[in-house]
């Protein structure tokens, strides 16, 4: 099976890097088996999720809350219903009753590390990260449907502890943070309509209230004046972030969607996406060759990680097609829309695409410039795949991040979340395209 991959792929990625060659099922295929190697190691307790198979330099063969449960979401909602599926869940939900039980007696529910058997991670570490519990709880509720004595627990945690101050999802800064907040609201929203669905309407409503305060609460990490939405407000410890930008703040909303306030078309959210590009396409010098292609993205530019150690930040694959699935989803969303509205803040993003565009509302379906201009955000998102695939290599062994200066790939081999990327991305440019041939006029 792996041989027979290895020679489809060696095939398109030998074609030059101007054209787009990769083919977008064989891509995602090939994501989704190289989750299944990870999940699959034979040393680990059925249902864990290494974060990747390195054991030294660095030390990544833990399970992590976080990118467990957001590997089992992107299966589901990108994956397709491959045969398997079933049985990863399961698998993982077991895993995670367990980690949740030994998590109560050391830690706390925040606890966002673990052995690859279940037991809480003891050394010394960011803690608590309560994004943790809300993923786990919205992907369990997205797998299996019904509110349980797990999912009850995960809830009731965060609903006494979310608006305290937590360690953030790169496990740096502690302080309230835009992507915890945002899987917060989103796992108190799922919740109240499992819990609605399974007639127990108290609890629908108390979780419904929930959501709507955690919502409230996201209004203050708009920056009216430099027109961004803030990664982290309030209570800060760690290092600071003066540019104020950060792809988690994109990241949420693409893996928990949009809500009435929030969506990926939101001038708050463009403009952020906008300042990510520009102050990425400066930061690393490989930026400066095949100019054709997406920028390489990082986290955020002052971060010094360097995979291992502190020598310096890179663009990291979940970033750079997190990129890519942004102006893709992006595109898909207008089409299902059915036209695009302008403010000075959007009409600006939009024309960084298409400098024509004439100052008006909006833009029909109706209208042909709708479509060129949703062809355009579709070819952007394209080119940020371009670019990680370029980097990725022919054998598309995906590691943590590539090197800023040379390409070269860096940092933890393997990573199971640069491949839950990887299909994201190709999942929704490929969605975006179907579409667009559909509708196209
Ligand atoms: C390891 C963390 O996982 C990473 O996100 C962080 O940047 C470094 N430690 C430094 O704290
Ligand atoms: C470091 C990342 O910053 C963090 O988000 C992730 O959970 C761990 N590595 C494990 O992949």
């Amino acid at each position: 099976m792996k041989a027979q991959y290895f020679a489809l792929f060696l095939g398109l990625v030998l074609a030059t890097p101007g054209s787009f060659a990769a083919e977008p099922q064989q891509e995602i295929a090939l994501s989704i088996t190289r989750i299944l190697d990870n999940l699959g190691d034979p040393q680990v307790s059925r249902g864990a999720v290494i974060a990747s198979p390195s054991k030294t330099y660095p030390e990544y063969y833990f399970h992590w809350t976080r990118d467990a449960g957001l590997t089992m979401a992107s299966l589901m909602s990108h994956g397709g219903n491959f045969p398997g599926l079933g049985q990863i869940l399961k698998n993982w939900s077991v895993f995670e009753k367990l980690a949740q039980k030994n998590s109560m007696t050391a830690g706390g529910l925040g606890e966002p590390k673990f052995f690859v058997d279940g037991r809480v991670f003891d050394g010394p570490w960011g803690r608590p990260q309560n994004d943790g519990p809300a993923i786990r709880s919205w992907a369990y509720l997205r797998a299996f449907g019904t509110p349980d004595e797990f999912v009850h627990n995960d809830l009731e945690y965060l609903r006494a502890h979310w608006q305290e101050p937590s360690i953030d999802l790169w496990e740096e800064v502690r302080g309230n943070h835009f992507f915890t907040r945002y899987s917060q609201m989103n796992a108190f929203r799922t919740a109240a309509w499992a819990y609605l669905k399974n007639n127990q309407r108290d609890q629908a409503s108390l979780y419904a209230a929930e959501a709507d305060k955690v919502e409230s609460s996201l209004a203050a990490f708009i920056d009216t004046g430099r027109m961004l939405v803030l990664p982290t407000v309030g209570n800060y410890q760690g290092l600071s972030k003066p540019a104020g930008l950060d792809i988690s703040v994109l990241l949420a909303v693409l893996y928990f969607g949009p809500t009435q306030r929030w969506s990926l078309s939101q001038s708050y959210i463009l403009s952020t996406a906008a300042r990510m590009e520009e102050a990425f396409r400066n930061l690393y010098p490989i930026n400066k060759s095949f100019p054709d292609m997406g920028p390489a993205i990082g986290r955020y530019p002052e971060d010094v990680y360097d995979g291992v150690g502190f020598s310096g930040g890179n663009p990291w694959f979940l970033s750079t097609f997190g990129m890519g699935e942004f102006y893709c989803t992006l595109a898909e969303g207008l089409m299902k829309q059915g036209g695009v509205r302008f403010d000075r803040v959007s009409l600006n993003f939009y024309r960084r695409l298409m400098p024509s565009l004439q100052n008006s509302p909006g833009l029909q379906q109706s209208q042909q410039e709708f479509w060129t201009l949703v062809q355009k955000l579709r070819e952007k998102g394209q080119s940020y795949i371009q670019r990680a695939l370029f980097h990725g290599g022919a054998d598309r062994h995906y590691s943590e991040q590539f090197d800023g200066g040379n390409g070269y790939r860096r940092g933890a081999r393997d990573l199971t979340w640069s491949y839950a990327a990887s299909l994201r991305a190709h999942r929704s440019c490929d969605s975006a395209s179907q579409f667009l041939a559909r509708f196209k006029k």
